[in-house]
């Protein structure tokens, strides 16, 4: 009985010793403060969370957006009683990702769990481990960048393979998931997916390992934003079995990589894996380098351009333009220099890049007590104090859709808008970040992106979208339409 008693004095105790600490960090923070901008204006967004959870609506980047446009551009919310800070101002983003950038980074806690599923590397390191495995991979990425096209036409010719008889509908969104799997693992290993026999059922489960570590992993840096202390907690254990199936999977293509190593020639054919086993030997740390790199790496060109298609299915004016562009190659492959030169092609992926950027939003973690240049004061537009440990949330999605920088028709889909010399949106058009930890397969993703989609175009005459819903951004690390990109497509038709 007594226990009973007990327990529940503690956990009554509980909430008020919480709450007592939040409040005295709070006042801590407001007296270091002082000197610098307003860090006590709070704008609610738990009632905004509470109505969508009641309403069965997900709470995906658009009701961020929605909360831009309500609050402005920066504004601190509260919840939990820890400051979150939300931007969408551009000079912040500056800040954060380049000018201070030593002040702010990924997280601790994106280290401390990211480092539990995903391994020690470039997506889950910060300050000198970071700076060690950004060195590490960074001469492989530039060889990588020259490593030709031949490998792309390959496996751009199975894709094709999978691809439907003239108006029968399908989703291009997991073949291109599959498609870019094959790339990225040859890239990496050196061996491509496809050929290593893995079945069915094998892929299915690999397919749906990954999907659970990006939904469930987002979950756990979102977690950390309220409190550090809850995603330590958050230790699902479907995440952990997912992180194992992930795991085993690459050890096995590490394996098979490495075996296959032993019989190439000196400079045979190029893998970041081999490359990295050349210069320093060692097979573990090019494992786990080469483990971030497919995290970060497989999914994001295959939803960048399955949102391409997705928005060339339905805008036949696109798709007419593009296919004038892709006719002047004769049918011809494409070279580099070709991709680099089509100024329509490149124009349609900036778009999709600025209306659908792969990565929404993100976050990152003041490191010492500091300053953003916007947001603080009764306006905002005074520098606001960031104290040590908050999150700054900044959403790309937001910044792409801002009507000051991209104007009145700001959320149309128009690539003729990036030949307006005007147009010259600086840190308000940030698809790869910037910085120094801007992303590095940036050049490769462009070359994939570039070259898969004039190969469609040279291959099929007509596309059709066969799916009236509008876009429905997916809650996830990248943003994906839910329901794919459902189409039927018409091939050439041979000329005799
Ligand atoms: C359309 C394609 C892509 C987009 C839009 C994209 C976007 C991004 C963004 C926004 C980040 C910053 C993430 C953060 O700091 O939290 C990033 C980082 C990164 N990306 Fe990409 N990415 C793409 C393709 C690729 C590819 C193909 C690879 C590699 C094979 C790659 C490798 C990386 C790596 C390693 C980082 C971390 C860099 C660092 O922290 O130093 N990305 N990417």
């Amino acid at each position: 009985m007594l226990s009973l008693f007990v327990y529940l004095g503690i956990l009554l105790a509980l909430p008020i010793v919480f709450v007592g600490y939040r409040k005295i960090e709070f006042a801590l923070r407001v007296s270091r403060s002082k000197s610098y901008g307003d860090c006590t204006v709070q704008k609610p967004i738990l009632i905004g969370v509470l109505q969508r959870w009641v309403k069965k609506q997900p709470l995906d980047v658009s009701f961020y957006h929605q909360l831009f446009l309500r609050h402005g551009r920066t504004f601190t919310t509260h919840p939990f009683m820890k400051p979150l800070v939300m931007t969408a101002h551009p000079e912040n983003v500056k800040t954060i990702l380049a000018t201070k950038h030593g002040q702010f980074d990924i997280g601790h806690i994106r280290e401390d769990l990211g480092q539990v599923y995903m391994r020690k590397g470039i997506f889950t390191t910060q300050a000198s481990d970071w700076h060690s495995s950004r060195a590490f991979v960074r001469p492989a990425f530039n060889k990588m960048n020259y490593m030709g096209l031949e490998y792309l036409e390959r496996h751009f010719q199975r894709l094709l393979q999978n691809i439907p008889a003239d108006g029968l509908a399908f989703d291009l969104q997991p073949l291109l998931f599959a498609y870019t799997l094959n790339t990225i693992s040859e890239m990496l290993f050196g061996v491509c997916v496809e050929d290593l026999g893995y079945d069915d059922a094998d892929m299915q489960k690999f397919h749906e390992a990954e999907k659970c570590m990006r939904v469930k992993g987002l979950r756990a840096v979102h977690l950390s934003t309220l409190s550090n202390t809850a995603a330590r907690l958050y230790r699902s254990s479907e995440l952990i079995k997912s992180a194992k199936v992930f795991h085993q999977f690459v050890a096995d293509m590490v394996s098979k990589s490495v075996e296959r190593y032993q019989f190439l020639e000196k400079g045979a054919r190029y893998s970041l894996l081999h490359d990295s086993m050349e210069r320093t030997g060692d097979v573990q740390r090019a494992r786990d380098e080469a483990t971030n790199l497919l995290f970060a790496g497989r999914d994001t060109g295959a939803v960048l351009m399955s949102n391409v298609f997705f928005t060339l299915s339905r805008r036949p004016d696109l798709w007419t333009k593009l296919r004038a562009e892709v006719s002047q190659l004769n049918g011809n492959l494409p070279s580099y220099e070709d991709l680099k030169n089509m100024r329509y092609l490149n124009n349609i992926i900036k778009e999709a890049n600025r209306l659908f950027p792969v990565v929404p939003f993100n976050y990152r973690e003041a490191l010492v007590d500091t300053t953003i240049p916007m947001g603080g004061g009764p306006n905002g537009t005074t520098p606001l104090f960031v104290a040590k440990g908050t999150y700054v949330m900044y959403c790309t999605y937001a910044m792409h859709r801002d009507t000051s920088v991209y104007g009145a028709n700001a959320l149309d889909f128009n690539p003729d808008r990036w030949d307006d010399p005007q147009l010259r949106p600086g840190w308000a058009y940030v698809p790869f970040n910037g910085g120094p930890r801007t992303c590095i397969g940036q050049n490769m993703a462009q070359t994939e992106m570039s070259y898969t989609i004039v190969r469609m175009l040279q291959n099929f005459d007509g596309i059709r979208s066969e799916d009236s819903a509008p876009f429905k951004p997916s809650t996830n690390f990248v943003m994906a339409n839910v329901n794919g990109a459902k189409m039927s497509l018409y091939r050439k038709k041979l000329e005799l």
